[in-house]
């Protein structure tokens, strides 16, 4: 039996985090491991959302956990797709795993309904406001290779690369 593991989290500028991640087209017990590793790899970075190209696999998986911590709210998704979006929009302060340490206020539908596949290929819908429906117009973005920054002015995405690309050369000089 395949032991869960921690997987290494891919960060900007990394290529495949732009790239339009492939439909899955079956679910194997490799697909739900590697649905496992991301939920531990989640849960462990901490962060309440992660989807498959930010562990370096290019298919449209996401996990995330949106809930608190004395009630956990674990949803994972195959092939999820917006099938519609709120007229109303809300701003909420948005980080990634794949950005480290920055956060910026980011403007979204409010409200979203997904379509998806659970793990047993059985096709579902949920229903979000909130927190739950920016995570998860977050974690689709990534599937299509956009990133939260790609929602705020140019000025304000440069000053974010920039102190990435710093802290990035930062930690890896001197090895
Ligand atoms: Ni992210």
């Amino acid at each position: 039996m395949p032991t869960t593991s921690i997987m290494p989290i891919i960060k900007v500028p990394d290529p495949i985090l732009r790239q339009r991640a492939l439909p899955v087209s079956e679910i194997t017990d490799g697909t739900r491991q590697l649905i496992e590793n991301m939920v531990v790899t989640m849960y462990n970075a901490p962060g309440i959302g992660l989807a498959a190209p930010q562990v370096n696999i290019s298919q449209r998986i996401i996990v995330m956990d949106c809930g608190k911590k004395e009630e956990p709210n674990l949803i994972q998704m195959i092939n999820p797709e917006i099938t519609s979006i709120s007229e109303a929009r809300t701003v909420l302060e948005e980080g990634c795993l794949s950005i480290p340490d920055q956060t910026a206020d980011v403007e979204r539908p409010a409200e979203v309904k997904v379509q998806y596949l659970n793990q047993d290929g059985i096709s579902l819908s949920l229903n979000a406001t909130g927190l739950l429906a920016a995570c998860l117009q977050h974690e689709i973005d990534h599937l299509n290779g956009v990133l939260f920054i790609d929602h705020i002015s140019r000025l304000k995405r440069d000053i974010i690369l920039r102190r990435v690309m710093k802290e990035l050369r930062q930690s890896t000089s001197g090895n």
